[in-house]
């Protein structure tokens, strides 16, 4: 059984003041709450110390992004030992919104994969998923299969049955339109069938597959509940924090 694991992406939201007031208020109420899922936050750079201050029991705390040397002339980036200094298990990688605004390739993402994998302990979320158009042009399962592809080039299975998945179709991100349980089901089955195709159905099933893309606390549940779900990424709705403990399974 893959235990499910609930990630909020925080995004550009947020300062210092903001994310203690956060952790204060989540310290009250996760003692009322019984999960049994992983749960924690991808916060921005500037808040990952508040975090680590904190101390959270089993929280994972998670950065958005990071790069694919361990030092260097790279003005703007950080390293997995940066933020391996600071706590951090789980980085995302290759959200949409990278891909789009910050010019993210396959390649590089693969490059980003291959150097957390070889030289961290960091868990990577890959992120994958068909814009509008390629939705409406019923491209889903192929621009999915080849961006997972790509992205797990050189990766053993060993090293990839560690990872995180986060399907999240372009369209459902932020705009309150959320996917058809049915179809994220079927589009996380798919990745599943990939990675059983680039590795064996054993390494395919230990890896835990996430959507994303408008979760909320009232469809959360109906989600997770399809076979293929094993968790969810969640921007807008991780903010407030009653919202986020009641994503919380
Ligand atoms: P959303 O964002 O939940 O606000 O749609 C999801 C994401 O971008 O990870």
């Amino acid at each position: 059984m893959r235990k499910k694991i609930i990630i909020g992406n925080w995004k550009m939201h947020k300062n210092m003041k903001e994310t203690q007031e956060f952790i204060n208020e989540f310290k009250n109420l996760i003692n009322n709450k019984k999960t049994t899922c992983d749960y924690g936050i991808a916060a921005s750079f500037t808040n990952l110390n508040i975090f680590k201050e904190n101390n959270l029991k089993d929280f994972i705390i998670a950065a958005q992004n990071c790069h694919f040397e361990k030092q260097g002339a790279f003005t703007g980036e950080i390293s997995t030992n940066m933020l391996e200094e600071l706590n951090v298990s789980h980085v995302i990688i290759g959200h949409s919104e990278r891909r789009q605004y910050f010019n993210e390739t396959d390649e590089t993402i693969n490059k980003k994969l291959m150097w957390i994998f070889s030289q961290s302990q960091i868990v990577p979320v890959l992120c994958c998923g068909e814009s509008l158009a390629q939705y409406e042009a019923n491209q889903t399962k192929s621009v999915i299969t080849q961006q997972v592809t790509a992205a797990l080039k050189g990766i053993n299975s060993k090293d990839a049955s560690k990872l995180v998945i986060a399907y999240e179709p372009i369209w459902a991100i932020g705009t309150g339109k959320t996917a058809t349980v049915a179809q994220a089901q079927e589009a996380c089955l798919e990745i599943r069938k990939v990675l059983t195709k680039l590795y064996d159905e054993k390494t395919a099933n230990s890896i835990r597959i996430q959507y994303g893309g408008s979760v909320k606390p009232d469809n959360v549940k109906d989600l997770l509940a399809q076979p293929d779900i094993d968790g969810a990424l969640v921007g807008g709705a991780s903010l407030q924090v009653t919202d986020f403990i009641n994503l919380l399974i």
